[in-house]
């Protein structure tokens, strides 16, 4: 995994070897970076409800035990655990609340006076998804709940200073073991909006990219080279793995949860951006 892919532009540097706490690295994005970090540093991974092989156990709630694993004398603390279904979000924004921006508090007082450094994992919903695209220096207009939670760790995290958040997008691709992204082309049919855009990233590109940005502080942008329905991206790759399931164009929002139409990340701060489709898809196909 990983080897297909080199950013122009961007040599892989040397990786020195980091201790590493990787924060829900049973889900899907947070299996894909251990995938990655796992092989190259000394990776401590958590787990809540879905364990897998070499992960520790740990609910951000217990903030004791979240406060004292976070000060085990790591580099970095990549954080990729929380609630991400918009919808849950939506219906119970008080948990979303305790496990999207709490544990951000949790985290940096964990960690202040220390060397470790906080990588948060962020994303484009943001932004209300008006514009043609959106760069760090964009103002942001959360349309939903889990948009104002993420809105919100990220002001903690920048408030403090010396850590680094980086916004995705919709991140599409195989995991080692959660997998969310393909387990919506299960079934007989999957519907999928013709009305929202992105530029969705590639799961196994994920790793490298943050490797090379995660000397940086502050917050930044990775996004995927090309701009497309999510229609598109589930014909596209229904095709590229040759699935039974047929993808059905729909156009309504969810009950109760608005989803921004357009969103495309870009960096002014860096030139890295993720693989295009064709290039992504067969990888995964191969
Ligand atoms: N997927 C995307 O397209 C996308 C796009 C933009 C940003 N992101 C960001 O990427 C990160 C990961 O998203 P994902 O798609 O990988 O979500 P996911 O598959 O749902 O994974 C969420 C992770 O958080 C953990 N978690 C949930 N509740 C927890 C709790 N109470 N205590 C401790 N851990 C808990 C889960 O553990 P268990 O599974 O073991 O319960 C899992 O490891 C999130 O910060 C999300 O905002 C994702």
């Amino acid at each position: 995994m990983n080897a297909f892919w080199r950013p122009s532009g961007w040599p892989p540097p040397p990786e020195s070897r980091l201790r590493i706490l990787l924060l829900g690295a049973s889900g899907f994005v947070g299996g894909g970076l251990w995938s990655h970090l796992a092989a190259r540093h000394e990776v401590v991974g958590t787990y809540a409800t879905r364990p897998a092989p070499g992960l520790v156990r740990l609910d951000l709630r217990d903030e004791s035990r979240l406060a004292a694993l976070a000060a085990g004398g790591f580099d970095l603390v990549v954080h990729a655990a929380g609630l991400v279904p918009l919808e849950q979000a939506e219906a119970d924004p008080e948990l979303a609340h305790r496990l999207n921006v709490r544990p951000v508090e949790v985290l940096l007082d964990a960690v202040r006076g220390s060397a470790a450094k906080l990588l948060l994992l962020s994303s484009d919903n943001v932004f209300d998804g008006t514009r043609e695209q959106y760069t760090e220096a964009d103002l942001r207009a959360p349309v939903n709940v889990y948009g104002r939670t993420k809105a919100a760790a990220e002001d903690l995290l920048l408030a403090e200073g010396g850590h680094l958040a980086v916004r995705i997008p919709m991140v599409f691709g195989r995991g080692p073991w959660a997998n969310t992204f393909l387990a919506r082309l299960a079934g007989p049919a999957t519907a999928a909006r013709t009305d929202l855009v992105c530029a969705p990233v590639y799961l196994p590109s994920l790793g490298p990219a943050l490797s090379r940005l995660w000397d940086r502080t502050g917050m930044l942008h990775y996004g995927g080279a090309d701009v497309v329905t999510r229609y598109e991206l589930m014909s596209r790759v229904r095709r590229a793995l040759a699935l039974p399931t047929r993808v059905v164009p729909t156009e309504h929002d969810g009950p109760g949860c608005r989803r921004p139409p357009r969103l495309v990340l870009r960096s002014t701060r860096h030139g890295l951006l993720g693989p295009g489709l064709d290039e992504a898809l067969a990888h995964l196909a191969a």
